[in-house]
Parts: C-alpha cells; structure tokens; sequence
C-alpha cells in the first residue's frame, strides 16, 4: 500500500494490554513495539509497577504470549526491557515461545542520574524478534551516512548498527509530555522504518504518552496503542492531533558526511558508486 493510499488511522485503547490483546485477531499486526513498566517501581499515575519477580515473569509470559499470537507471519516485535530482566526475557522469547531471534540493540541514552558508587547507568537494550525469518527489513530508508569514503562502502549510507544513540526527550524540550518514560521519536522511527511497510499495522500494548502511535501514523502505517491509565490515552490523543513538524531526536550520525573524499572538498563528482 502507497503512502497515498487510505489516510493512516490510530486506534488508541483504554485498558488492560493483555484483556485488550485478547479481543484482537490472530495474525494481524505486522509489527509490535512493546515498552512495558520494567518493574522498577516507577509511578504511573493510576498504576505502580513494583511485583515479586515471580509475579512480573507471569505477567511478562502473559503479554508476550498473546503479542506473538497477533503477529503475523514475518512480522516483527521489539521489546524494551531493563537490565534486570532482560536476560530471562531473551529465553522466554528464545526458548520457551520460539521467536526467532534478530538483534540485540543496546540503546545508548548520553545522559542521566550519577552514581558515586558503581558506574552510572546510560543504556537500555531493546530485543528484536521475529515471527519465522522471511522478515520485512528496509534498511535503505534507515541507513546513516558512512563516515569514511571508501571504494567498498555503500555511499548510499551504512547499516546503523546495533548500538543505537538517542538523547532522552528532555525535560526542558518542548516535545516532553507529563509521561515518566516518554522514549525519543527518533528511536521509534527507524524500528518502524525498518520493519514495516506504509499502510502496516504496529501495535504498542503499553502505548504511554503515544510515541509509537505517533511516529507510525506520521510514517503512513495504522497504529493501535493501548494503556491502562486513562490519563495517557488522552495525552497520546493529544500528540497524535498535533501537526508534524519533524521527531523530537535525531541519531548524530545522521547529519555527517563521509570523510577523506577524493580529491578534498564534497568528492561528490569522483564518487564511484
Ligand atoms: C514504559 S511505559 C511506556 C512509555 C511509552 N513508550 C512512551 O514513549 O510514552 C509503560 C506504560 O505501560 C502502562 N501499563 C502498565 N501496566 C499496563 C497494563 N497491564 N496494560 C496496559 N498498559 C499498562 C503504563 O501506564 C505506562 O504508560
């Protein structure tokens, strides 16, 4: 389906991700970009997100479960996670539920709280998995530019890799909403870029002040978002009436250009590409 096509839709829900995940068709969703509450005691207005650990498994595989009975064949699913359980959500996905793994992506942040003791905390990692290996991956609409010219290289632009960096949305930005963990829209847009095609359906079960619902419809895909605070909901309805005018983050590679060019200045009439 062309950009041009139907005009993209968000459908925002009110309610429990797994309830909500319950009434939705088997099979439908072509990506899912899952930032659940890492059961690290944050405040999210009308829920706290403090279980025993047991508790929060449960509540993982639960989820999880029904997130990977909507996807669709070759469709992908990312998932945020802390550092304190991201290694049992690898096996569950991995060895309990049988996705197929694809990326490991570590999420550098640049900035946050120090510590005194102990080395002070500035990534989260975010899985990537699929449903069977025939995935969608356009990774000409997410490449950065290289940062050497080379014969070899693809001056069309590099793979980003693995380690991507992203400033949190800051507090003084005009772009930060009340929501305690608010993820940077550029961040969003290359999952979204790289495994979904305009007119695909992304879903976010924990869909907070809206960024995916956002960055989705903005990129011509339909999105659907679910919360289950109220509160939230109505915030991401406000950030998906706003009109675009770009993300709110950017990779800082974006803006480079290769260096050591042929025959010094741009290059650009020496490239061999
Ligand atoms: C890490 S935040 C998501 C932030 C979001 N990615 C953003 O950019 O704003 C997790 C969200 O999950 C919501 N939540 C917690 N438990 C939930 C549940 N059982 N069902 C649906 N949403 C839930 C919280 O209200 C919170 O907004």
């Amino acid at each position: 389906m062309s950009d041009e096509a139907s005009p993209p839709a968000a459908t925002l829900i009110c309610g429990d991700a797994i309830e909500r995940m319950a009434g939705l068709a088997d099979g439908s969703v072509d990506l899912i970009v899952a930032d659940p509450p890492y059961n690290l005691g944050k405040n999210y207005g009308n829920n706290r997100d403090l279980r025993a650990w047991s508790d929060y498994e449960a509540f993982t595989r639960d989820w999880l479960g029904h997130a990977v009975r909507l996807l669709r064949p070759g469709g992908s699913i990312y998932m945020f996670m802390g550092v304190r359980f991201i290694s049992r959500l690898f096996v569950m996905a991995e060895e309990d539920i049988g996705l197929t793994f694809q990326g490991w992506i570590t999420w550098h942040y640049t900035q946050g709280m120090g510590r005194t003791r102990g080395f002070s905390p500035r990534h989260e990692d975010i899985l990537f998995f699929s449903n069977g290996s025939d995935i969608t991956f356009n990774l000409d609409d997410v490449r950065v530019p290289q940062k050497y010219y080379r014969k070899r290289n693809n001056m069309a632009g590099a793979n980003p890799g693995d380690v991507w960096q992203f400033s949190h949305v800051h507090y003084c930005s005009a772009e930060r909403v009340d929501h305690p963990t608010q993820k940077p829209e550029g961040l969003i847009e290359r999952v979204v870029r790289a495994s979904s095609d305009p007119g695909d359906l992304v879903l976010d079960p924990f869909v907070g002040s809206g960024t995916t619902a956002r960055v989705a419809t903005v990129l011509g895909r339909r999105a659907v978002g679910i919360d289950i605070n109220p509160d939230y909901i109505a915030m991401a309805e406000r950030r998906l009436a706003e009109p675009f005018d770009g993300f709110d983050s950017a990779d800082p590679r974006v803006g480079r250009a290769p260096r050591d060019l042929p025959g010094g200045g741009n290059g650009q009439a020496e490239l061999d590409i």
